[in-house]
């Protein structure tokens, strides 16, 4: 663990694995990890799932895919532990294995791995040509990047109303956008690069997550986080609301390929 305030404290994964499910940190639970892997052929290969979080999103591959190895690495203890329950729970403790890392550093030797999943954990890293080409290297000639991330959008400015909300999340956010990523990707040397937008579909989502954290999730929030933070959580989502609607804030998903020749 670094010693760094934590972004993930047990309150603030309980609130939500209570409104994103069992495992995620992150919206959309299984049907967003299938939609990321896309056609990606996952059969009997080994992949990283980098800034696994609590493992949802690799338990779900270890349940509906038949891969040869998983390893899920993350920059946070509280995260692995839960992950490395969760798994055990789940009987995967032998398929999926879990590392705490030092932020930047893919601690693997090159050409390891048949694919490298990610949602969600890019936002948190502030240099992402630097985060490319650490997975470049550790991936195998012919393998994929997946990932799905929070970005911002193409404008290259970013609006009060934008930074409101960013300050009211408080979290360690580094925004890029789809085409800053194609860019990079580029630049490091990835090919054959597939983005997909997903704000509509976060935007609806995110309109019924604010009407339960309102409501039927509401008494259970409280109970979690207290009283204030539940509140501040709300006002939270409702800035994130504003910012969805306008487009300035839009979730997307990409994938890309390692060339087999280098
Ligand atoms: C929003 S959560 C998503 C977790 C998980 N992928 C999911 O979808 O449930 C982001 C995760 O990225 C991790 N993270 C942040 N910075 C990281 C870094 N530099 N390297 C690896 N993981 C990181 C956080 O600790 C956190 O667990």
């Amino acid at each position: 663990m670094q010693n760094e305030e934590s972004d993930y404290d047990d309150s603030h994964i309980n609130f939500l694995e209570t409104l994103w499910g069992e495992g995620f940190l992150s919206p959309g639970g299984s049907n967003e990890v299938d939609l990321i892997i896309g056609e990606v052929d996952l059969n009997h290969k080994k992949i990283l799932d980098f800034g696994c979080g609590c493992g949802g999103a690799i338990l779900h591959i270890a349940e509906k895919y038949s891969v040869s190895e998983l390893m899920g690495v993350d920059i946070e203890e509280s995260v692995i532990k839960r992950a490395t329950e969760l798994a055990a729970k789940k009987s995967f403790e032998q398929l999926v294995k879990f590392k705490l890392i030092e932020r930047g550093q893919l601690p693997f030797v090159e050409n390891s791995f048949d694919a490298v999943f990610s949602k969600d954990a890019l936002i948190h890293v502030p240099d992402k040509k630097r985060i490319f080409a650490q997975i470049f290297r550790v991936l195998k000639p012919g393998g994929h990047l997946i990932a799905g991330d929070w970005m911002t959008w193409d404008k290259g400015y970013r609006t009060p109303v934008m930074q409101d909300y960013l300050n009211a999340e408080g979290l360690d956010f580094h925004m890029s956008s789809l085409s800053a990523y194609n860019h990079d990707l580029n630049e490091v040397g990835f090919e054959s690069i597939c983005l997909q937008d997903r704000q509509e579909w976060y935007l609806s989502k995110a309109t019924k997550e604010l009407n339960s954290l309102k409501n039927e999730l509401n008494k259970e929030i409280v109970r979690i986080l207290g009283y204030e933070e539940a509140q501040r959580q709300i006002t939270v989502w409702e800035k994130m609301i504003v910012v969805l609607k306008s487009g300035e804030h839009r979730p997307g998903h990409f994938s890309a390929t390692k060339p087999v020749f280098v």
